[in-house]
């Protein structure tokens, strides 16, 4: 049988078993999938322990995508632009670190929620891991303007020239700015900050949403990112349910060369959480 797993800390809210059951089901494909808990200063001893059993790859979640990063042999250009790895090949004695985040983002938006990115105005909220994991991605859907907003100015500066030099040639304007100055109308707010874990969701002035649909990228039925946007009235408010089916599809895809049907999956796990 083979083995696969997530590894994390804390992991035992993780719903990729369930998804990666899910595709399994869907797909005839045949493995094990399970929750790994790694200490927080253990998180190498614990992907070597499992490596070394023959498993076949895993996903990586907070807070360790960056050490999966500088653990792996081998990185593709989407792990290595991101500077942060989700999933690892594990093959021939060797481990190869992806980032399946950004397509996972972009597949959701497009294809499940019907949104266009391309000629659109995007506020992306945060600059830390999760933005640079989907950033990249995002950019390569030509937004006519990307706004990277931080609470840390400069870290959402530092950001915004290195990209607007990567991608001089796209046409896209790419800019950084504090939390709250962040101003005028968008088609798309991302938040890609981890402040909405506990807080009140309340990042930026609530007029610049009016017209926006905001897309949190931590999922929940309701995140308070979620609930605030509605209450400020967005457009739409939608979780990152369906980013993480994604992101799991694109692993399950490099692990079993099969892309399974995210829909069915997704329509499965939204009623699940209903109940
Ligand atoms: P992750 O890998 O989850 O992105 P990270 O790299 O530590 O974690 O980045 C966390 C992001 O959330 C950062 O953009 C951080 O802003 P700072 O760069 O100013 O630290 C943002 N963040 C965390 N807590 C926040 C809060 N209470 N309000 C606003 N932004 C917050």
């Amino acid at each position: 049988m083979d083995n696969y797993a997530v590894v994390g800390n804390p992991i035992e809210h993780s719903l990729s078993p369930r998804i990666h059951g899910l595709f399994a089901q869907q797909t005839g494909e045949t493995f094990r999938y399970e929750r790994r808990l790694a200490p927080l200063d253990g998180f190498v001893e614990s992907v070597e322990l499992f490596a070394a059993g023959g498993a076949r790859g895993f996903n990586v979640t907070v807070p360790f995508k960056t050490q999966a990063h500088d653990w792996v042999d081998e990185l593709d250009d989407e792990a290595r632009a991101a500077g942060a790895v989700n999933t690892v090949v594990l093959e021939d004695g060797k481990s190869l670190g992806c980032n399946t985040d950004g397509i996972g983002l972009v597949r959701d938006l497009l294809h499940n929620q019907g949104l266009q990115i391309q000629g659109k105005q995007v506020l992306l909220l945060g600059a830390g891991g999760a933005v640079l994991g989907v950033i990249r991605r995002l950019l390569a859907e030509n937004p006519a303007r990307l706004v990277i907003a931080n609470r840390t100015v400069s870290k959402a500066l530092t950001l915004a020239v290195r990209l607007a030099e990567e991608y001089a040639e796209v046409g896209c304007e790419i800019t950084g700015v504090g939390l709250g100055e962040v101003a005028g109308f968008y088609d798309l707010v991302i938040n890609g900050t981890s402040a909405g874990l506990q807080g009140t969701g309340d990042l930026i002035d609530a007029s610049v949403v009016r017209q926006a649909v905001c897309y949190d990228m931590v999922y929940g039925s309701s995140t308070p990112f979620t609930r605030w946007a509605a209450q400020a009235g967005a457009v739409r408010a939608l979780d990152g349910l369906g980013m993480l089916v994604e992101q799991a599809a694109a692993a399950f895809y490099l692990w079993r060369g099969v892309h399974p049907e995210t829909d069915q999956v997704l329509t499965e796990l939204m009623r699940e959480r209903a109940r």
